[in-house]
């Protein structure tokens, strides 16, 4: 459940960071690796690319929060294209938490509590949704095995 409010707060605080997403990722992926160090081995391309594609695609989110049904399927069949990256269930709370704390660190006094709370509502719907993908496909891929 996120209200308009929280909307609102992950927005203009996305707004924010949009000059330095450089350093947001660099961060994000510093603190993902220390809070799952399991995470690491399985990013093999150019850090710097990825973080890249992490932004772009947390920007069309963020811009969909009040329409999400129309990002959902693209979310989904991202989380389903993770499976064979080999993300797990649980490495989607320590994404999360990584990343509102490098937004913490990168915005500083701009991300409040409220603003905190704010994305991990919004995360939480959204990786929701993606776990649950991810589950449905891994149950289809045993039952047709
Ligand atoms: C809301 C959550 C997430 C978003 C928006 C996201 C976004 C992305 C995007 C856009 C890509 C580029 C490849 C593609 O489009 O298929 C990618 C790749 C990847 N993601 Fe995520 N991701 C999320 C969660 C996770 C989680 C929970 C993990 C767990 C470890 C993870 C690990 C990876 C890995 C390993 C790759 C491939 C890296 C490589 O090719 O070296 N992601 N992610």
């Amino acid at each position: 459940m996120i209200t308009a409010r929280q909307i609102a707060l992950v927005q203009d605080s996305f707004a924010c960071v949009l000059p330095f997403t450089d350093a947001v990722a660099t961060a994000f992926y510093a603190r993902l690796f220390a809070l799952a160090p399991d995470t690491r081995p399985l990013f093999r391309g150019d850090m710097a690319e990825q973080g890249r594609k992490l932004f772009l695609t947390l920007a069309t989110v963020v811009d969909a929060l009040d329409a999400l049904h129309t990002v959902l399927p693209v979310a989904e069949a991202l989380a389903v294209r993770h499976i064979g990256y080999g993300a797990q269930d649980r490495h989607y709370a320590a994404v999360g938490q990584a990343l509102v704390d490098a937004l913490g660190e990168t915005l500083g006094d701009r991300v409040d509590g409220a603003t905190r709370a704010a994305w991990l509502s919004a995360y939480a719907i959204l990786s929701d949704h993606m776990r649950a993908a991810a589950a449905r496909a891994t149950a289809d891929r045993a039952a047709a095995a």
